[in-house]
């Protein structure tokens, strides 16, 4: 089996990012996302509308990713889908096409639970790239998501903390909505916290028991802070912008990494892997890099395209699971509160 080649094609519509990626094995041949820019005006992503955009960019992503990978339909495998979790109305769409599309070809359709994507996308083969061995600690950090999860092998995982309310990235988002960002706020406070000092402003952190994380919080802790100096200096948020992003992101990666060193030292595990859109974040990548040195820790940290959502992490899954020969049936349906 090893030294033959599968082709899988792999499609991802659980929110607002319509993916397909065409993988040989383990390695990725084409990797294409159309983002949806209409949520932009709404601050946050519209169902219905989501559900809509799927609709028309479905064929024209597939097509590219078939034709950027040189492959004909008829050479595929299999085709892996996002099951869930993830957004119903954005789910059914990819899931619709999945379905007929395999069925069309007559070959195996594979069911990808999103979140374990995020994970196993360590295992695409890249040049360079240290793949974690077993057990290792993944945190999963994005818009839906915050957990750490151990994982003993590609489809033995268990949740040991996740997020009692928010996720990071609704931090991200939800604080930049209060600076006046756009939507997804968290790569522009990304980007402004280089330029700020990350200790300008102090914001409690929660307290949380266990490994869990709780971030609404913090949202509201700033929302008082940003009302506060307003009324003092109603200039505040646009003179002390860099600042104000450095002190939230350093308070945010702040949170995360307490919660990652108590699970490594609960579990006695130092290899550390995080994936999800967050993980694109510069100030938690640096903290886990320094955890290296700190810690004893090995960190693995995916490439910015495997990072927030993509097809080639579905693919990566779908590939693992033709090899155990676990397809699903036509009658498989969309799951938006799919668990790990
Ligand atoms: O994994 P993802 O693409 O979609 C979900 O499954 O949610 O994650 C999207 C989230 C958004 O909240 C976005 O603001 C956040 O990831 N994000 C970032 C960065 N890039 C994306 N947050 C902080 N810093 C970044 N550089
Ligand atoms: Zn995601």
């Amino acid at each position: 089996m090893a030294s033959q080649k599968i082709y899988i094609l792999a499609i991802e519509s659980s929110c607002d990012d319509t993916a397909a990626a065409v993988l040989c094995n383990d390695t990725i041949l084409s990797n294409v996302v159309a983002n949806q820019s209409i949520h932009k005006a709404y601050g946050g992503v519209v169902p219905e509308l989501a559900s809509r955009a799927h609709q028309q960019n479905i064929v024209p992503v597939v097509d590219q990713a078939l034709k950027k990978a040189a492959i004909d339909k008829s050479q595929l495998h299999a085709i892996a889908f996002t099951r869930g979790p993830g957004l119903m109305g954005s789910l059914l769409v990819g899931t619709s096409f999945a379905k007929s599309f395999a069925f069309g070809l007559g070959i195996p359709l594979i069911d990808v639970n999103h979140m374990q994507a995020h994970i196993l996308a360590h295992f695409i083969d890249e040049k360079d790239y240290k793949k974690p061995p077993f057990p290792f600690l993944a945190m999963t950090i994005s818009g839906g998501h915050t957990q750490i999860i151990k994982v003993d092998s590609y489809f033995d995982m268990e949740v040991i903390g996740e997020t009692i309310d928010d996720a990071v990235g609704e931090a991200f988002d939800k604080s930049g909505k209060l600076l006046g960002l756009g939507y997804p706020a968290g790569p522009e406070i990304d980007k402004r916290a280089k330029l700020g000092n990350p200790k300008a402003f102090a914001f409690t952190k929660p307290k949380v028991d266990g490994l869990n994380f709780s971030f609404s919080g913090l949202k509201t802790a700033i929302l008082y802070f940003v009302q506060k100096q307003v009324k003092a200096n109603p200039n505040f948020v646009e003179e002390h912008l860099n600042d104000i992003c450095a002190s939230i992101q350093y308070t945010i990666v702040g949170i995360l990494m307490d919660k990652l060193k108590s699970a490594s030292k609960q579990t006695g595990i130092k290899h550390i892997a995080i994936g999800g859109g967050v993980s694109a974040n510069s100030g938690i990548r640096e903290a886990l890099m320094s955890g290296e040195q700190k810690f004893g820790w090995t960190s693995y940290i995916p490439k910015f395209e495997y990072t927030t959502d993509n097809a080639a992490m579905i693919g990566i899954v779908g590939y693992l699971k033709y090899l155990e020969g676990d397809y699903a049936e036509q009658r498989v349906m969309a799951s938006a509160r799919l668990k790990i």
